[in-house]
């Protein structure tokens, strides 16, 4: 069944694969950005590829382009924007913080609850929410992020079973990336270089911390998106999505021998 299906941030990364596959597949696609100019660089794109996908600019973290999916039937949220942020909890700036939790966690779940309104009410849905396997794992010099996408990955498990009990046929389901090379883990390891200064705890560590995320970010990031994009595709087009779709697969291994293991 060919389903309406409106992502966000989709102007960069595995949103905007997510879209093409989603339009190649036969479905309304309906690709918000953050931005004018990613939204016109991709409407671009998506004629290239000859892919009929709707695109416009929905800042997710902006009431008003919110409530543009009120007068939109959506089958399938796919709720992809986020920022990345770093830096030690010992020491980094509770602004930066909260910044990444505005957007990665309450301006996503207003999104969804305005959403959520059509779809209750015609008793047919599925909200997909772009968590991370940092939600699973504490990250080191990661927490400003890893702690967004722990609080996003719990408030999925729990809306998933608070709508169960509605019966309405409205599903929530988890998206866990693992490390994959958008640009995205570079630009968020970097933030915190900005403002590390003589006075940071970890000014000595620098060097040594630059290189191991060189060195982690080369040997485990998969080079393309395929293999999340696919599980998206699969999540959105499923009856009844199951809870959590991981990929790649051998990151996902990690975690959960990582969890059985303390670590
Ligand atoms: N790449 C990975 O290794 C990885 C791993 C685990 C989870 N994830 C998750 O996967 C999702 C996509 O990440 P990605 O790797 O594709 O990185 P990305 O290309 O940076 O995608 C994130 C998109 O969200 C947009 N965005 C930021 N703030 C926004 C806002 N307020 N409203 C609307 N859009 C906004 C960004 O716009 P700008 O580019 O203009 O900031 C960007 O287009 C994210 O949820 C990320 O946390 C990624």
């Amino acid at each position: 069944m060919k389903k309406t299906i409106l992502i966000t941030g989709a102007g960069t990364g595995i949103g905007r694969d997510a879209a093409f596959a989603l339009a190649a597949h036969g479905h309304r696609v309906i690709a918000t950005t953050f931005n004018v100019a990613q939204a016109d660089a991709l409407d671009q794109q998506a004629k290239e590829r000859a892919l009929n996908i709707e695109v416009f600019k929905l800042d997710i973290t902006v009431p008003q382009d919110r409530e543009q999916v009120l007068s939109i039937d959506i089958d399938v949220l796919i709720n992809n924007a986020a920022v990345g942020e770093s830096g030690s909890l010992a020491e980094v700036d509770m602004g930066r913080v909260r910044r990444a939790f505005e957007i990665n966690v309450f301006s996503t779940l207003e999104l969804t609850q305005l959403t959520l309104r059509g779809m209750i009410a015609r008793e047919r849905g599925t909200v997909l929410l772009v968590s991370s396997i940092a939600g699973r794992l504490p990250m080191p010099f990661l927490m400003p992020y890893s702690m967004t996408k722990f609080a996003l990955s719990a408030a999925g498990a729990g809306l998933r079973a608070e709508l169960d009990k509605l019966h309405k046929n409205v599903h929530v389901a988890l998206i866990e990336p693992g490390a994959i090379h958008t640009g995205f883990n570079q630009l968020m390891t970097d933030r915190k270089y900005a403002w590390m200064g003589e006075q940071s705890y970890f000014k000595h560590l620098v060097p040594k911390l630059k290189a191991e995320e060189k060195r982690t970010f080369d040997f485990l990031e998969a080079r393309d998106t395929r293999s999340i994009v696919a599980q998206i595709v699969k999540a959105a087009e499923a009856k009844r999505p199951r809870l959590r779709y991981v990929a790649p697969w051998p990151q996902g291994v990690m975690v959960r021998l990582a969890r059985i293991f303390g670590v």
